[in-house]
């Protein structure tokens, strides 16, 4: 007897049209483009106009997902939307989303978990689609870091950037689907990525801007060396609960937080990098959508055959890391 699981039946992705390349920051910040590509693998990024906001890239790419499964937006029961820039503090965009594709009947939410919003997001749709209260659900990861950069610090600048990745999840069986997923979470380190101004205990004023405390702050150094161990360390772990090791890993799609982050993790778990996704050179640092964006890209290339077991693995501003394994 076949058994019920939640599979991705659709992908998508939204960009903005415009790319800042490392020589458009070399003339912004003191940096240079050896040093951005050497440090971080990034040579280029999208970043959005002025009058662009979060939803619509997010429904853009979820309106392709939908294309792609062939399911008609009523059929949506939940959307969540992982972000940490939604359009505005109310409503959350999700419901401006949900409006956006015309899914009636769904109910929708934000969620805020940092780069790995997407993971934790897909880990709730798959409890709605177990426990049957949900048929098909979206799965949305959507960005304008760009909005809450301080363009004057290079340890930030150089590295953010805005994009939307969407999956439409749904009811199936076995053995396809989500096989493990693992979140964690560590508010001790709360400081190390953070935006200190704008919520309930800094409201904006004239002072808070001054401080600069609208914009995304970043340990990176100390950052970079958490990230390595807990990605390898969650990797671990959720491969483990699904019963595999990294030899039976066909794609690692790890968040594209940095090149050599990505690069360590594959050596440390002996992924080979040829099975590793990479994509951070176009798009940069894209939080809760760059794995969705990268898997997007994975699938439609024609890369994921049926049957592939996929590694994803995030880590970011929380501090907070997730992974889960996903047979296509
Ligand atoms: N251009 C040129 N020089 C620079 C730049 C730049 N853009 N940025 C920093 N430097 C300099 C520093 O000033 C320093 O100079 P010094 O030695 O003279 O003092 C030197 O380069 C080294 O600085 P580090 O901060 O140690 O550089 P590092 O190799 O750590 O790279 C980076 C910085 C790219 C930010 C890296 O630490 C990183 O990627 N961190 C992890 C990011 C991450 O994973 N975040 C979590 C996800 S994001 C989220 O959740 C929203």
């Amino acid at each position: 007897m076949s058994s019920l699981s939640a599979v991705i039946s659709g992908t998508g992705m939204s960009v903005p049209a415009r790319v800042v390349t490392n020589h458009d920051l070399e003339r912004m910040v003191d940096t240079s483009d050896e040093w951005i590509t050497a440090r971080t693998g990034i040579k280029e990024r999208r970043i959005a106009g002025r009058d662009e906001g979060v939803s619509e890239h997010g429904a853009r790419a979820a309106r392709f997902a939908l294309e792609a499964a062939a399911v008609p937006p009523e059929d949506v029961d939940l959307v969540i939307l992982a972000t940490v820039t939604p359009d505005m503090p109310i409503p959350a965009s999700s419901c401006v989303i949900q409006d956006q594709l015309g899914c009636r009947r769904a109910w929708a939410f934000d969620m805020q978990a940092g780069c790995s919003g997407f993971i934790y997001a897909q880990s709730v749709a798959k409890q709605f689609l177990l426990s049957g209260r949900a048929r098909h659900v979206l799965v949305i990861g959507a960005e304008l870091l760009s909005k809450y950069l301080d363009w004057s610090d290079r340890g930030t600048c150089v590295i953010f950037a805005d994009g939307a990745g969407a999956t439409l999840m749904s009811q199936g069986t076995l053995p396809r689907g989500v096989l493990a997923s693992a979140m964690h979470a560590d508010g001790s380190m709360a400081d190390y990525i953070c935006m200190p101004g704008g919520g309930s205990k800094q409201p904006p004023t004239a002072d808070t801007v001054r401080d600069h405390l609208h914009f995304i702050k970043m340990r990176g150094n100390e950052t970079f060396k958490i990230a390595v161990r807990s990605l390898e360390e969650v990797s671990r772990e959720v491969l483990a609960s699904a019963g595999l090791a990294p030899d039976d890993v066909d794609w690692f799609i790890p968040h594209q937080a940095n090149r050599r982050i990505i690069d360590a993790v594959g050596e440390r778990l002996g992924i080979p990098a040829e099975r590793s996704y990479v994509n951070i050179d176009r798009f940069g640092n894209t939080s809760a959508a760059s794995i969705p964006i990268a898997l997007d890209e994975a699938v439609r290339s024609g890369r994921v055959a049926s049957g592939d077991r996929i590694l994803m693995a995030a880590f970011g501003a929380g501090l907070t890391w997730a992974a889960s394994v996903v047979r296509w």
